[in-house]
């Protein structure tokens, strides 16, 4: 099998896996980084999104072969000591239910704040729409975006 030479929160990693291997399986399997969940597999949930050159990606569409020597965040990784805003935030305001959405639900918001800190209620809800919360914290979510909006000032 193929070596690849993963950068995974600033480590290097080698990891020998197939070519089609997803990433989240890397993650999770041979990495033991099982912050990252797998929800539908098909790129329609968001559980298993992660930072890619710091664009939120879903790590269950991307192949290990894809993302040889490019900069991979997951949760794990955003901060060293949940101190991110939107960690913060999400500690404020309460966020999770059940917690399994929640990974994703951060690298998204932490992803789509790095671009945009200033947004309104549509841009967040935009933002946000891709990923499902099967406890339907959404209400809580929106909030919490928009207070880590203001940390992120
Ligand atoms: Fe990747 Fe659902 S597990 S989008
Ligand atoms: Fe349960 Fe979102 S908090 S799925």
């Amino acid at each position: 099998m193929p070596i690849y030479n993963l950068k995974v929160n600033g480590q290097s990693h080698a990891v020998e896996a197939d070519q089609d291997t997803p990433l989240l399986w890397v993650l999770r399997d041979h990495l033991n980084m099982v912050g990252t969940k797998f929800g539908c597999g098909i790129g329609q949930c968001g559980a298993c999104t992660i930072h890619l050159d710091g664009s939120a990606t879903r790590s269950c569409l991307l192949q290990v072969s894809m993302v040889d020597d490019m900069e991979i965040t997951t949760i794990e990784g955003l901060s060293e000591d949940g101190g991110h805003p939107v960690q913060q935030a999400w500690k404020e305001v309460d966020v999770p239910q059940c917690g399994y959405c929640q990974a994703g639900q951060i690298m998204t918001a932490a992803s789509f704040l790095s671009q945009n800190n200033t947004p309104d209620t549509s841009e967040i809800r935009d933002a946000m729409s891709g990923n499902i919360c099967r406890c339907a914290a959404y209400n809580r979510i929106e909030k919490a975006v928009a207070v880590a909006a203001t940390k992120m000032k």
